[in-house]
């Protein structure tokens, strides 16, 4: 049984415990898409885990985790994952930790380029300033550094000193900034080579070997953060949806069995673009303070709004979603009523392609709260009345089951329904 586990929104719907929690049951994980933009949280008991890189399967004994072909790996950041996952006492070799010889290589420069193209753009993106967009950027101009290419001094010293030459044109004569030198980022850069090399295999044939093992393929971001049908052009530079999880592996012999998309039962996003349901001003705090929703990788406010089921329903389609899991229902505990949008008033605007529009006005639905704590809730039956309603209001909008919903940031805070 193979699984794929995606964002139905834009991002930080917590697919960690999620994927974590599915991670059970298979024997691999792999990341197909992003890199340190992502930033994954799981807590087990006292200790809480945020990963950027790796996936969060590595948590769980004798899985093999995977970074494939489509993800762009920030060496460095890779390392201090490595480092810190074993200070905390979990395994990591390269018997579990697979990473793809194709994987594209975040440099300092393509770091640099984000910030400097946010700068100057009229409509800021609001980027996590990592350089994801340059370096997928790169990959598409093939120009890029492959892992493989890191990996063998003369191929990286020849590659870099191309890009080198380009860049520093760019960013003395159209940044007016100070160029950067070669032999720095060759020597730092070296270095994380040689630690890394034992992790680096190839993919295909790794895949190849193991095909009847049982996959998870781990979705960051969101599907309206996608470069194709999200919210364009304030997306990240990735296809988010599960139509990737095979490409971005490097494994196309795979049938995904289940598609399970993850969705917050609020709404949330950082960076700049459209949200229809937004609560603007100080009412949106409820959900900021109640929900933590500070970004995990650049510790930004996320801004915060009611569910939008026109949101989940065009994303059912895209990722031809099998299943939902709806997550931080208990932050919605103490609210005595809930919007919910049930449509636009524009019918005809679709979320993919309505970034150009300045107001959507949504149609809302006002449900009952439930005004009592259920985070230590386990069974669905014990749920208070409202919440199920609230849970099968979402099940017969979006035509899909519910399959599990999410009511705490602990490991066993999840009800199977
Ligand atoms: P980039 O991926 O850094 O290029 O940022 C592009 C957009 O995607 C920005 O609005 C970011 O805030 C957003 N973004 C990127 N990664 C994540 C994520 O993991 N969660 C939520 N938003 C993200």
């Amino acid at each position: 049984m193979n699984i794929a586990v995606v964002g139905l929104q834009w991002g930080d719907e917590g697919k960690g415990k999620v994927i974590d929690y599915f991670a059970k049951d298979v024997d691999v994980v792999v990341r197909f898409q992003g890199g340190n933009n992502a930033g994954h949280t799981v807590v087990i008991g006292e200790k809480k885990f945020v990963f950027h890189l790796i996936p969060s399967g590595i948590l769980r004994n004798n899985k093999i985790s995977v970074i494939g072909n489509g993800v762009v790996i920030d060496p460095k950041v890779l390392l201090e994952e490595i480092t810190f996952l074993k200070k905390q006492g979990i395994y990591i070799s390269p018997r579990n930790l697979k990473v793809s010889l194709l994987a594209h290589v975040i440099m300092p420069y393509h770091k640099l380029m984000d910030s400097f193209r946010e700068e100057e753009r009229l409509a800021r993106i609001g980027t996590t300033k990592r350089g994801i967009g340059p370096c997928y950027a790169d990959k598409i101009s093939r120009c890029g550094i492959r892992m493989v290419d890191l990996i063998n001094p003369r191929v990286f010293s020849l590659k870099l000193k191309d890009n080198l030459r380009e860049k520093n044109l760019l960013f003395r004569n159209v940044y007016g900034r100070k160029g950067i030198s070669f032999k720095k980022i060759f020597t730092e850069y070296s270095y994380y080579a040689k630690l890394l090399k034992p992790y680096c295999c190839d993919i295909l044939d790794f895949f190849y070997k193991n095909r009847r093992l049982n996959f998870l393929f781990e979705g960051a971001q969101g599907t309206f953060l996608d470069i194709d049908w999200g919210t364009y052009p304030f997306v990240t530079s990735s296809n988010t949806v599960s139509l990737n999880a095979v490409l971005g592996s490097g494994f196309s012999g795979i049938k995904i069995d289940r598609v399970v998309g993850v969705a917050k039962a609020y709404t949330t996003r950082v960076g700049e673009g459209p949200f229809p349901t937004e609560i603007k001003g100080k009412r949106g705090g409820y959900f900021r303070s109640r929900g933590k929703e500070f970004g995990a990788t650049t510790k930004r406010p996320r801004r915060c709004g009611w569910l939008d089921l026109v949101l989940l329903r065009e994303a059912v389609k895209i990722n031809g979603i099998t299943e939902v899991v709806i997550t931080k229902l208990d932050i919605l505990d103490e609210l005595k009523k809930i919007k919910v949008c049930v449509g636009y008033r524009n019918s005809k605007v679709k979320p993919y392609i309505f970034s150009h529009l300045k107001k959507i006005s949504p149609v809302y639905k006002t449900v009952k709260g439930w005004c009592s704590s259920i985070a230590n809730i386990r069974s669905y039956n014990k749920l208070p009345r409202e919440a199920k309603k609230y849970i099968l209001f979402i099940e017969e909008s979006i035509k899909r089951r519910v399959s599990h919903i999410s009511v705490g940031q602990l490991r066993d805070a999840i009800i199977s329904k």
